[in-house]
């Protein structure tokens, strides 16, 4: 593996998550301030030529996967094509997509032609009215389709990613669980994690063993599946269930140790971390020219200085970062 994509704890990051844009047709409460972020003009965001190029370079170093990410996706006009030209790199397994959903069931044929693999779409809730007052949009419906659009082109699993809210959603556990009964999902429920502009509050963290508990208790046959090495999920499933579900544990037991991820926002920023904020521009060194070669030590050097964990649940909550939304669409990592 790499050299230059192997960081001082012999963590090989063969995981980029690249934001395509950083706007958003849903406006989540977690995620962003209901009056939108100041976006970044244009003419920073990387093109997807630039976006290929970067792209090319991180699988020639060992990239298998590359997930794109947002703000949302699927409103980037050429996502497409990006889909299809990434498609082309010898080397890359699997090309993913973190999505809403509101876009999905529409564009879902094309992207699957150009060669999109998988796809985690987030919903919170299954209550229509209850994903009007969180996304402060409309749009619960569309999401549906998206998801059972998926199922139907034979995407498996379809990932559901549902961030757990005390006071939001938390009752909403056993109907996330019923909704793995007759298709092929894999509902992943989310501890809530802090991030600039979301108030984020200690109190509104439902854990994993809290969420365990409740499930067990209507289901004490589900069983623990074996987890992926540098999975962020412990899965499980009920019995007879065609689909599963798992807990994504950012802020409880978090998974730095065996983190292969790197990302690159919208702007063109390199970050190691999800909640670290020192970040390189590959996109400045692209227009400047830098070479090939300039390009791998550049990255190598920002990979060199990954932290080994990200700083725990209280600290993180008051570090400046970007909002969410600025690092990709509700998400980031550490
Ligand atoms: P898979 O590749 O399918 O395993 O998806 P993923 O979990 O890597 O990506 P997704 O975009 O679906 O993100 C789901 C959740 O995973 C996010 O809400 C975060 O809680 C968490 N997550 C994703 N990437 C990172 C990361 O780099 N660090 C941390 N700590 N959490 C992350
Ligand atoms: N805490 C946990 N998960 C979050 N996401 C966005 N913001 C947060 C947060 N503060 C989730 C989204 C999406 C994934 C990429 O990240 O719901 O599914
Ligand atoms: Fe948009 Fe995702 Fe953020 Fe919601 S969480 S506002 S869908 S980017």
């Amino acid at each position: 593996f790499s050299a230059f994509l192997t960081d001082s704890f012999g963590r090989q990051h063969n995981y980029l998550r690249i934001s395509l844009t950083e706007k958003c047709n849903l406006r989540c409460q977690y995620c962003m301030p209901e009056e939108g972020v100041q976006l970044t003009p244009k003419s920073e965001l990387l093109t997807a030529q630039e976006i290929i190029t970067l792209a090319r370079l991180f699988v020639k170093e060992g990239v298998e996967k590359i997930r794109l990410t947002g703000g949302e996706p699927l409103i980037r006009p050429d996502v497409v094509d990006i889909v299809g030209q990434l498609y082309k790199l010898e080397g890359l397994k699997t090309i993913a997509v973190t999505t809403n959903g509101i876009n999905l069931a529409r564009l879902l044929p094309r992207l699957k032609e150009a060669g999109l693999n998988a796809i985690n779409i987030s919903l919170d809730t299954l209550v229509p009215a209850k994903f009007e007052f969180i996304v402060r949009r409309k749009g619960f419906h569309k999401v549906m389709e998206g998801i059972h659009k998926a199922t139907e082109l034979g995407y498996r699993p379809v990932k559901v990613n549902c961030v757990v809210m005390r006071g939001f959603n938390e009752d909403e556990l056993l109907g996330f669980v019923d909704f793995t009964k007759d298709l092929p999902l894999d509902v992943r429920f989310i501890e809530y994690m802090p991030f600039d502009g979301n108030k984020w509050n200690f109190k509104k963290m439902v854990s994993y063993k809290e969420m365990l508990d409740t499930i067990k208790q209507r289901w004490p046959e589900l069983e623990k599946l074996p987890c992926e090495t540098s999975s962020t999920a412990k899965s499980y499933k009920v019995p007879h269930f065609q689909g599963q579900i798992s807990f994504i544990t950012s802020m409880s037991e978090h998974f730095c140790g065996s983190c292969n991820r790197l990302r690159i926002t919208a702007d063109g920023n390199l970050k190691v971390c999800l909640f670290g904020n020192s970040e390189v521009s590959l996109r400045d060194h692209l227009r400047s020219g830098a070479s090939e070669e300039e390009l791998v030590q550049i990255i190598g050097a920002a990979v060199g200085r990954k932290k080994k964990q990200h700083a725990g649940m209280f600290n993180i909550s008051q570090m400046k970062n970007r909002p969410m939304i600025l690092i990709e669409p509700a998400l980031m990592s550490f």
